[in-house]
């Protein structure tokens, strides 16, 4: 098992609503909290932040498994350097993709979460 035990009881304790994506975006926020919204919350070192849709948009154009694939291993793009795993080489690969994901899904909803949803 590749996600953090700890995740996946974080995920449990979700309402009992939330169908089977909804509990993977749980685990993706938690780690989107805890190790990408450092830059992607405020937009630090050409970080694109989860509100900013139409970057987002751009770069999904690209591709989901490419997002997915530079997240893991790093990336240089024109407005910066994304680290690999955000800089936490702790997280595994599926957890780096739960965190992709549910980037993905809040920004391209296109109200991604301000800074107060990371605290
Ligand atoms: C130290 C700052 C920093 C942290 C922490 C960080 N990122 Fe990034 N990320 C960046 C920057 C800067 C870019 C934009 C690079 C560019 O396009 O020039 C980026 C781009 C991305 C992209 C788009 C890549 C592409 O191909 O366009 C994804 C997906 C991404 N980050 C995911 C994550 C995830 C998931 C985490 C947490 C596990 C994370 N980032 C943590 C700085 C960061």
């Amino acid at each position: 098992m590749a996600i953090n035990p700890a995740l996946i009881s974080l995920a449990h304790a979700a309402p009992r609503s939330l169908d089977a994506a909804e509990r993977e975006n749980v685990v993706g926020a938690a780690i989107y909290r805890a190790t990408c919204a450092l830059c992607h919350g405020p937009g630090i070192a050409g970080a694109p932040r989860l509100d900013h849709g139409d970057s987002w948009r751009q770069r999904a154009a690209t591709g989901t498994e490419t997002l997915i694939g530079h997240a893991i291993s790093g990336y240089r793009g024109d407005r910066g350097l994304m680290p690999a795993r955000g800089g936490n080489p702790s997280l595994s690969d599926d957890e780096v993709r739960a965190a992709v994901e549910y980037m993905l899904s809040r920004a391209l909803a296109g109200s991604g979460p301000t800074d107060s949803a990371a605290n």
